[in-house]
């Protein structure tokens, strides 16, 4: 466990115009791949897999194997899709690295297409983040204007070209076949694994989706070496990872840590709560799709395995905090409508499911609740879990299942009193402070 923040993909974001190629060149920027072209291609890839570093966009698949898992060339084009979706409620993560430092990540998107073989790589970007967007093609076209991206890079004889691709604002294109049936410009759905895509993905070519962060530690990682990433962190989940704290605390924002932190310490750091007569109530480790924790878990290692443990999941590192002023009927409530309406309705289970969930979610935060809806609820909870076609359907029943488990009272409750009854929304510190602002 560490006490340290360790900023490296945030090392320079409060500098002037951080976005700028200029800036990124002040700070090692393109070092790494000057570095790449030097070296044979399966190289960079073992280097990955020493580093030991897990996809960053969730799951925590270690990214070296993902890439050695690409079928051996056979002349035809292989791909890597960069997965900027980030629409989980709560993750703010790769938004903010996009806008700050985009050269980071297109740096991390040359060295890893070099290390795969790739030679058109895309950028597969949340539609509404329009600013993001218009930040991202500036720094593309400042990569090909310096020789970074286009023909024989750095006189390397290795081209890449990079096309950014906005999507429509989709929580399920982050999934990654939907997301590259999206980016083919069909509806996003989910495809049928096996196979996998890095065997059969973008254009049925082989491909490799890696998150946003996961791509942009690369460069870091061949400057400073696999062994400088392994002895950070824990054993199991090695480096550093960006922590998103958001909610009811004093300075939220980005705290790029070890991993295996944990919220206490990150609390401290951050000010601790945003009212300091108010509890800690409940808070996610990893957005809405992990289930919720309690004052009881600040100790918890933040790592794969710690969090897991302790029956949720590390996910994004968003760490949404709430205090006791917060009806937790109400927040799962919200999170809920937003499963019901984001769930895409390729299988039985998530499109029905979710659906009648919203329906008891929305009784129970009214104080409409019948005496038999805890138990229903936990019954379509079970009935989509492990039985949807992806894990959108899964992840709609984590925060209702682990909120019955810690604050079943509040469900109770929803029988006959409701949530803006039990918290009134003036004793609400967030309302408290949105009033006197207005
Ligand atoms: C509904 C849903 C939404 C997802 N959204 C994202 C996302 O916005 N960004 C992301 O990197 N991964 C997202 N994922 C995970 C991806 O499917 C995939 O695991 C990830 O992009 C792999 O990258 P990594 O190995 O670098 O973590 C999502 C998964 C699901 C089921
Ligand atoms: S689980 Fe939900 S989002 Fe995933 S395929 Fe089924 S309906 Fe679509």
């Amino acid at each position: 466990m560490s006490t340290q923040l360790t900023p490296i993909l945030t090392r320079f974001w409060d500098d002037p115009r951080s976005w700028t190629l200029a800036t990124y060149e002040k700070h090692d920027g393109y070092k790494a791949l000057k570095k790449a072209v030097t070296m044979p291609p399966a190289d960079l890839v073992q280097m990955t897999k020493d580093s030991g570093m897990r996809g960053r966009g969730g799951a925590g698949f270690p990214t070296g194997m993902k890439w050695g898992f690409l079928p051996p060339p056979d002349g035809g084009p292989r791909y890597l899709v960069v997965n900027a979706d980030e629409s989980e409620p709560g993750t703010c993560k790769d938004t903010p690295l996009m806008m700050a430092a985009p050269q980071l990540l297109i740096e991390g998107v040359v060295i890893t297409s070099f290390a795969i073989g790739c030679n058109h790589a895309f950028i597969y970007l949340r539609g509404e983040v329009v600013h993001v967007y218009r930040r991202l093609m500036r720094a593309v076209e400042e990569a090909y204007a310096a020789g970074y991206l286009g023909k024989n890079i750095l006189g390397s004889g290795f081209d890449l070209e990079v096309t950014v691709l906005a999507g429509a604002g989709a929580y399920i294109c982050g999934e990654e076949t939907a997301l590259l049936d999206s980016l083919e410009g069909r509806r996003g759905q989910p495809r049928l694994k096996p196979p996998f895509p890095a065997v059969a993905g973008l254009y049925a070519r082989p491909t490799v989706v890696n998150n946003v962060e996961s791509i942009a530690s690369v460069p870091a990682i061949l400057l400073h070496g696999a062994s400088w990433f392994a002895g950070m962190g824990t054993e199991k989940s090695t480096g550093f990872g960006i922590f998103s704290l958001s909610g009811h605390v004093a300075n939220p924002g980005q705290y790029e840590a070890p991993l295996g932190i944990t919220l206490r310490e990150l609390l401290e750091m951050a000010g601790g709560m945003r009212d300091p007569n108010h509890k800690l109530k409940f808070w996610t480790p990893g957005g809405s799709s992990t289930p919720m924790f309690t004052d009881a878990h600040l100790d918890v290692p933040l790592d794969f395995e710690s969090v897991a443990a302790a029956g949720s999941m590390l996910g994004t590192r968003a760490l949404q905090i709430f205090d006791d002023t917060v009806s937790v009927v109400r927040a799962v409530s919200r999170w809920t409508d937003f499963y019901a309406h984001e769930s895409c309705g390729k299988c039985t289970p998530c499109r029905e499911g979710t659906f009648w969930l919203k329906q008891i979610m929305e009784r129970l935060e009214h104080g409409n609740g019948s005496q038999d809806d805890i138990d229903k609820l936990l019954d379509i909870c079970d009935n989509i879990l492990f039985r949807s076609f992806c894990a959108l359907g899964d992840a709609s029943t984590s925060c209702i299942t682990s909120a019955v488990q810690y604050f079943r009272e509040e469900f109770e409750a929803g029988m006959h009193t409701s949530a803006a009854e039990m918290f009134p929304p003036a004793a609400s510190t967030l309302f408290a402070k949105e009033t006197v602002s207005a």
